[in-house]
């Protein structure tokens, strides 16, 4: 289960009606479907592909129209190459771009436009905390979605409430080899790598809290506060 499915999951279990949103994963949408109806919640399921922007604005009529009282937008989807600023060509840059930037601005835009009033939350990664040069391109957008965050929170208040969750180590992408898991988990203060609800908490914490705008929590065991730089008393 990756961590959008959990996020639904979690909603519904909290009684949130949910419209998924999904690409390529038809087995997938099927099985989360399914379990979300076992919560006893209204569900449905609309496919498209982010990286058409021209796809977005009709992808929250349907969602509207087939649930009235949508109040609540997560941007969780995410495209994760692996690629430096040397590695990086134009096709890849804009594609990083594309889904991890420009999809979550503009389903916040048709969102404001659609539903009027509610809740977006973007998620990030902790990761935002560092200049990781080797996933270039998802990194920069990543860093940019934390601004425009912050951006969408100023111009949509009062009428929505704009924030992120950022997320540490929780499900490494399948490609992560367990030795590389271990060796991540060492430099998190929290020594233990963080579960989807931990994830969850977050959202609705961010959900429920309606003085709280324009924030990114980050939830990640404490990995990205522990850069302390070269200062006097590490001075050899
Ligand atoms: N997993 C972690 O531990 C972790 C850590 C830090 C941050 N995050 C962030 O948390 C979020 C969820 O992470 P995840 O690991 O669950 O994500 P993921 O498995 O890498 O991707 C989530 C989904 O994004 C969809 N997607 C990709 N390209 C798309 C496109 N062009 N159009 C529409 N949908 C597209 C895919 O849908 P289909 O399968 O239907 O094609 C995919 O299942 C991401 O924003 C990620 O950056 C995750």
């Amino acid at each position: 289960m990756r961590l959008g499915r959990a996020l639904a999951l979690s909603l519904a279990q909290r009684g949130y009606d949910v419209m998924i949103h999904y690409n390529s994963s038809v087995a997938q949408r099927d099985d989360t479907l399914q379990e979300l109806a076992a919560c006893g919640v209204d569900s449905h399921a609309l496919q498209a592909d982010l990286s058409d922007v021209a796809a977005i604005p009709e992808l929250l009529r349907r969602a509207k129209q087939a649930m009235p009282h949508l109040g609540v937008l997560i941007n969780s989807a995410s495209a994760y190459q692996h690629a430096s600023i040397m590695q990086t060509d134009a096709a890849l840059f804009d594609q990083q771009f594309a889904v991890n930037l420009r999809a979550p601005f503009f389903l916040t835009q048709a969102f404001a436009r659609t539903c009027g009033q509610g809740c977006v939350i973007n998620i990030l990664d902790n990761k935002i905390n560092y200049n990781q040069f080797e996933y270039a391109a998802y990194l920069l957008a990543k860093k940019s979605l934390a601004e425009f965050t912050k951006m969408a929170a100023m111009e949509l208040a009062p009428a929505l409430r704009v924030n992120g969750v950022a997320p540490g180590v929780v499900l490494p992408a399948e490609t992560r080899s367990e030795a590389y898991v271990k060796w991540r988990i060492e430099g998190i203060p929290l020594k233990r790598q963080g579960e989807t609800d931990h994830i969850a908490q977050a959202m609705h914490y961010l959900l429920e809290n309606p003085f709280v705008t324009g924030q990114a929590l980050v939830v990640d065991g404490g990995e990205s506060i522990q850069h302390i730089g070269r200062h006097f008393r590490n001075y050899e």
